[in-house]
């Protein structure tokens, strides 16, 4: 496959560096003047710069350092995310829809085997560049996570032979109001709007899958992505709505 090209300024990043994001499928090349997202090197990390905000960077290690605090007293196994994954360390997860990983790393901190696709190659740049920097936080998790840079849709084409499928294709929309955080703001400037059959594309796709169950995260007052699913488990922001797959639908 070609490599997928992403704006750069300023320094120029170490050789190893680059050469560690092509052999990833990502080429950074110079910046032009219509490009108005586009990627620096500062302290040793990727960073995306876009005007009028702080720069962008997924931080793993404090992420995984914040799961580690706030369930080391209490496993919350309530949590309808983990209910629905119901027993994650058993299980393989597709994450479908990787976005800035914090699902995915969830998911590998209750032991969870997850292969994670993100298709915007500015989200995958991100996801590189930290699972880079904290290599010694990724190379704990023992070969579970695996990070592929593609559709989602092209992988469901062929059988993936992973127990769980899970889509969170869509980020939030916020009220006028409220002044959306700033991952949400480069989101909506990377992402655009929702596309509602896109999603239900890779929902449809999902189910062909000879797994057990697709899970779809919505927000708790959101329409299900498609109607009727078979349980829903909800909490105070989020709804895990579940599938199954259609093999299975004959024996129900
Ligand atoms: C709401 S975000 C996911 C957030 C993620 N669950 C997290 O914890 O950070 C949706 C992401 O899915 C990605 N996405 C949507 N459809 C996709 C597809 N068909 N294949 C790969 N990525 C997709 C978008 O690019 C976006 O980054």
């Amino acid at each position: 496959m070609e490599n997928v090209s992403i704006p750069f300024a300023g320094d120029s990043l170490p050789p190893e560096v680059e050469k560690y994001f092509d052999q990833n499928g990502l080429w950074l090349r110079n910046k032009v003047a219509e490009d108005q997202l586009y990627f620096c090197w500062e302290e040793g990390r990727l960073k995306l710069k876009q005007e009028n905000l702080p720069p962008l960077e997924i931080n793993l290690q404090s992420q995984w350092n914040h799961h580690q605090e706030i369930y080391r007293h209490s496993p919350r196994r309530n949590e309808p995310f983990y209910k629905a994954l119901k027993n994650p360390a058993q299980f393989h997860v597709f994450d479908a829809t990787c976005g800035l990983m914090k699902d995915s790393l969830l998911m590998l901190f209750w032991g969870a085997k997850v292969t994670a696709c993100e298709r915007s190659p500015y989200l995958a740049a991100l996801i590189l560049d930290s699972l880079r920097f904290h290599q010694e936080l990724a190379n704990s998790w023992n070969n579970r996570f695996e990070f592929k840079l593609i559709d989602a849709k092209d992988e469901l084409l062929s059988p993936q032979n992973v127990d769980i499928i899970y889509l969170d294709p869509m980020f939030e929309e916020h009220s006028e109001k409220a002044l959306p955080s700033k991952n949400m703001q480069y989101a909506r400037s990377l992402l655009g709007h929702p596309d509602l059959k896109d999603s239900l594309n890779l929902l449809e796709l999902a189910r062909k899958q000879n797994c057990q169950r697709v899970l779809v995260k919505r927000t708790r007052k959101a329409a299900p992505l498609k109607e009727n699913p078979d349980f829903s488990y909800s909490g105070k922001n989020a709804r895990y709505d579940c599938y199954l797959p259609l093999k299975n639908l004959d024996s129900l």
